[in-house]
């Protein structure tokens, strides 16, 4: 999915739905650097492929790990490589390890690095991006220097990047380190140990220096080394410590990632605010990541939220006074239907930002506790989540380690700030349920962990309103089908041909070529265009004519081809779905853009017919026309809409066809009315 620069999400009227979920960060990461170090070869099922784990991947394979990602499921095979990494560079000539703004990548990375060049000597140095080189290691570089690990600043002294050189381990039995900072030191730690208690011959003790932060993290590195063969004993006095005896890391052959947790809670907070039903699949009663202990904070803030094994659904269920989404009526009210809470985070700081755009929705005000750690995440996120709940108009006081935010009477439409950091962009996102437009900058951030987030996002939203989908190919009648039953059932409508056709013709006037993909796919994203009735704005200026030309509707089909360009319509297009509904002509209305609609359509006639219709809309409109031109023209472009790789043109599954080649246009807009009608009362029980 290509991102624009901004995307603006007009206010939500509701969201239902199934989404399931992206492999866990956390269990992807460890899982790759356990794999890695392992004896023999591991198929990693489900990994999440993101930003965070293609820096590992990258960091491994620049190691010398023999890595397939050639596995259409999805799968990745790890050939391990028994806790010896094959390339680890000279003094003169050190390997270089980019982590990008991956804290888990390079605080696992590192320990592992000592462990392993223990034995083979090398040299390593490892960077990330600005921010990573603001993001402490101290403390796990002081812990491994105590073992004799040689570790160099290459820049602040206490922050990457770093420079590792292989020297042998001082003979100890125990490491310490603190963890009141971050909890992945600990967890580096851990994934070395097996290694480094082999060079030592005997077991080895990692002691834990201050509070613990974040432990459901620890519980999910000793889930995911169990999986390895790995145990950890665990011991709490005199103080926390966990010790483990020289064994082989050894791989399962094939391991399964769980959804990810923390991804998650944006889709349950969504269920909550935005009346639901939603729900998550790939965690659920029996996930080892802490994470989903954010439904039990949800439900404290009153959502209804049932459990399945590997799922949760979040809904808010309404009292009979209140108004609801899903009644068909138009919400204006802004909904503060949520209790706010006063609950110490430190076990979920990552769902936790998610439970602070949630306290917009709430009655009261919420306290979120103990989250010194967002102070050293992606960004100083106490700051910028008061920031940004501040320019949805609520008051917020923060100070070391908490937040206090006070619910506005109603949101203010705002330009939201990610700071990239995609925690930020996709909690924030939730905010468009209250009623004012968000604009979301550098929506791409997502990308770290969830790439397909606002796609998701959109589809479930657009699954909250009925939309009736009519596809069909060039001049089947499906624009004026489409937009009389429309009018009959007092629903929106959307002509996504305009969409590619003012594209064209946008991309004529900025002399852009139909060949450059990404030129056009910014134009469809930023395009300023209204929709008033019949009469169609670009940049304000009424282009309702100048898009039906012949040559318009060629150019469509050409720039029609492109995946960034429909990506990037997708979103647009998805945001016409309002309630009551909507009823929604193209090409791909079935199959790609509304999957979920209530009815599907394929509406087509013969290419005469076709052609015959469209001589006489062109003569009509004063335009000069050639009917056998037109009807080449015709089946040419059928051809390609028919055949492109991306969202070809044919009936979605489940289609009603209809052929209108002897049907006058009121006979097919009855038929259409009535199919619909017919499926209404079937799912709902209603005619709607
Ligand atoms: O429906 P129309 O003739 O206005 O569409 C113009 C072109 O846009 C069409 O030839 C292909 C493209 N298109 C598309 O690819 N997907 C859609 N949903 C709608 C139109």
């Amino acid at each position: 999915m290509i991102y624009p620069k901004t995307i603006l999400l007009s206010p939500r009227q509701g969201i239902t739905g199934e989404v399931v979920l992206p492999g866990s960060k956390s269990i992807s990461n460890r899982v790759l650097l356990l794999a890695a170090l392992a004896k023999g070869t591991t198929r990693i099922k489900r990994l999440l492929r993101s930003d965070d784990t293609e820096v590992m991947i990258r960091a491994l394979k620049g190691l010398g790990m023999n890595i397939e990602e050639n596995d259409p499921d999805q799968t990745l095979t790890v050939h391990g490589s028994a806790g010896v990494f094959a390339n680890t560079g000279s003094q003169t000539n050190p390997v270089k390890l980019f982590v990008g703004n991956s804290g888990l990548t390079i605080r696992t990375l590192l320990p592992a690095l000592v462990a392993s060049m223990a034995k083979t000597g090398g040299c390593a140095e490892i960077s990330g991006v600005a921010r990573m080189h603001e993001r402490p290691i101290k403390d796990l570089v002081e812990g491994l220097r105590a073992i004799g690990a040689k570790i160099e600043y290459l820049g602040k002294p206490g922050f990457p990047p770093l420079r590792i050189e292989g020297v042998p381990l001082l003979p100890k039995t125990e490491i310490s380190v603190r963890g009141d900072t971050s909890s992945q030191y600990l967890t580096g730690l851990l994934q070395a140990a097996p290694i480094i208690a082999k060079h030592w011959g005997q077991a080895v003790k990692i002691e834990v220096e201050g509070e613990l932060i974040s432990q459901p993290y620890i519980e999910i590195t000793c889930a995911v080394l169990q999986k390895l063969g790995v145990k950890v004993k665990r011991e709490t006095s005199p103080k926390l410590a966990y010790q483990i005896e020289p064994t082989d890391i050894s791989s399962p052959g094939e391991l399964a990632v769980e959804g990810d947790a923390s991804s998650a809670s944006y889709f349950l907070a969504a269920g909550a605010i935005g009346h639901g039903p939603v729900r998550v699949v790939g965690v659920g009663q029996e996930s080892i990541q802490g994470d989903i202990q954010f439904a039990h904070a949800l439900e404290k803030m009153g959502a209804c939220i049932e459990w399945g094994p590997d799922w949760i659904e979040s809904s808010w269920d309404k009292p009979a006074s209140a108004p609801h989404a899903m009644d068909g009526d138009m919400v204006h009210a802004m909904p503060h239907h949520l209790k706010g809470v006063d609950l110490d985070c430190n076990a979920i700081p990552d769902a936790a930002m998610t439970l602070a755009v949630c306290a917009l929705f709430a009655s009261n005000p919420t306290t979120l506790r103990n989250i010194g750690s967002w102070r050293v995440k992606e960004t100083d996120r106490i700051a910028a989540v008061a920031a940004e709940c501040g320019q949805l108009g609520a008051r917020v006081e923060t100070g070391d380690d908490w937040i206090r935010i006070h619910p506005p009477e109603s949101l203010k439409p705002a330009a939201i700030q990610t700071y990239d950091d995609h925690r930020m962009a996709m909690s924030f996102s939730l905010a468009a349920f209250g009623n004012a437009a968000i604009r979301i900058d550098d929506p791409g951030c997502v990308a770290k962990t969830y790439p397909e987030y606002f796609e998701v996002l959109s589809s479930l939203c657009a699954q909250a309103v009925p939309v009736l989908a009519i596809d069909g190919p060039t001049a089947s009648g499906k624009g004026t089908v489409a937009s009389l039953v429309a009018a009959e059932l007092g629903f929106g409508y959307l002509d996504s041909g305009a969409l590619y056709r003012l594209t064209a013709l946008a991309a004529r006037q900025a002399a852009v070529s139909a060949e450059d993909e990404q030129a056009l796919a910014s134009i469809a994203t930023e395009v300023d265009l209204e929709f008033l009735g019949q009469t169609i704005l670009l940049d304000g200026v009424n282009v309702s004519a100048a898009i039906r030309q012949e040559e318009i509707g060629l150019a469509a089909s050409r720039v029609a081809v492109h995946p960034a360009v429909r990506g990037a319509l997708l979103l647009r297009q998805r945001d016409f779905a309002r309630l009551p509904g909507l009823v929604a002509d193209g090409r791909d209305m079935g199959t790609v853009v509304f999957p979920q609609a209530r009815l599907k359509v394929f509406l087509t006639a013969t290419p005469r017919a076709r052609a015959e219709r469209r001589y006489k809309q062109l003569i009509d409109n004063g335009f000069s026309a050639n009917l056998d031109g037109l009807s080449a023209d015709l089946e040419a472009r059928d051809a390609r809409d028919a055949s492109r790789a991306v969202a070809p043109l044919k009936p979605a599954s489940g289609a009603v066809v209809i052929d209108s080649t002897i049907l006058s246009i009121d006979e097919v807009v009855q038929a259409v009315v009535n199919a619909w009608h017919q499926v209404s009362v079937k799912q709902t029980g209603q005619l709607t």
